[in-house]
């Protein structure tokens, strides 16, 4: 039996984080044997908010390796870079037409972009959730595996390809924002307890995968904290249950037990948990930076990797491409 598509894409830009690591690629990982999965480096999404290319390259190289050194593999999986299918740019076009400026108009993350670029609100930032929607349905994929934020874009997509569907026949699939087997969605906060770990802002209070030893010690030992509880079987405040999200995550358990139990008991120390946790996640991470940096460094397997992944991305995207073709009547 064939398997069933899931894709995802990420943007290259800024540095991948522990966010970005648990909340979404370790799930990419896990869906590989499974799954007919498509990872794209979404470059040219990129350019609608990032129009300075002087790093794209690094950034997409840096952006590969990580992803590789994290579990990825481009055996399983197709990885690929948007900018190396044109059948993307073409179906975006495509989809251009089925998709109404009004309900462009009401998409959250073009009003908040738009705020924040008042100087550059480009048609490509408008147009995001299309080129979005192409990327999904150049493979026919249905599971969509994204955060709370791009919920809008999916169901965006849904709509375009049922427009798509109704005026010129069944071609798409319809997409959903995926959950693999309802796994609950891991969230990590900054260390500072304001908003979440960001690929480019609040770099000091982010852990990112090129962070070296030091740095992480050095992030985790000024995250925030208080003086602890005072009553017995107090509520956790949000900062500390992030330290306790990271201990879960990369600790041993009679650790998080431990600190569990003197939270509960008022005995907490924090600087202990966070030397505890700093060394833990240092064991953690650094094998995977060591890892990415390798994988940067050969350039040659690089080469090969994006060659293959080009290849297998658009070997499936001008197959959809004919079917939409013939099915608009734009073939002659
Ligand atoms: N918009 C997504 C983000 O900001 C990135 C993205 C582009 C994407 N194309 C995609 C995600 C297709 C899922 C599927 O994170």
């Amino acid at each position: 039996m064939q398997k069933e598509k899931v894709l995802s894409g990420i943007r290259p830009t800024g540095f991948v984080h522990l966010g970005n690591y648990f909340g979404a690629i370790r799930n990419w990982v896990k869906m590989q044997d499974e799954y007919d999965c498509y990872y794209c480096v979404v470059d040219w999404h990129s350019l609608t908010t990032h129009p300075d290319t002087h790093e794209l390259k690094h950034n997409v190289h840096r952006l590969l390796a990580e992803l590789i050194a994290s579990g990825i593999d481009p055996d399983k999986c197709v990885l690929y870079i948007q900018s190396d299918v044109p059948e993307i740019a073409e179906l975006y076009f495509y989809l251009n037409t089925v998709a109404y400026i009004g309900e462009l108009e009401k998409t959250v993350t073009f009003k908040e972009k738009a705020r924040q670029q008042p100087d550059n609100v480009n048609a490509g930032l408008f147009t995001y959730p299309v080129l979005q929607a192409a990327d999904i349905l150049i493979h026919r994929a249905v599971n969509v595996p994204v955060g709370k934020d791009q919920e809008q874009h999916i169901e965006m997509t849904r709509t375009f390809a049922d427009r798509f569907n109704h005026r010129y026949g069944e071609v798409f699939p319809s997409p959903k924002a995926f959950n693999y087997y309802g796994a609950e969605l891991i969230k990590i906060m900054s260390l500072d307890g304001v908003g979440k770990m960001s690929k480019s802002v609040n770099q000091m209070n982010t852990l990112y995968l090129a962070d070296t030893d030091e740095q992480i010690r050095k992030k985790i030992m000024k995250a925030k904290t208080d003086s602890g509880p005072t009553e017995p079987n107090s509520v956790m405040p949000d900062y500390i249950e992030n330290l306790f999200t990271l201990l879960r995550l990369v600790s041993a358990q009679e650790t998080i037990e431990k600190f569990e139990a003197d939270f509960n008991n008022c005995v907490i120390r924090y600087g202990d948990v966070k030397k505890q946790l700093a060394e833990d996640m240092v064991r953690f991470m650094a094998p995977i930076r060591e890892r990415a940096l390798a994988i940067q460094d050969d350039k040659e397997y690089l080469a090969k990797v994006i060659a293959t992944g080009r290849e297998k991305a658009r070997a499936s995207a001008s197959e959809t491409l004919a079917i939409v073709r013939n099915a608009m009547g734009v073939n002659y």
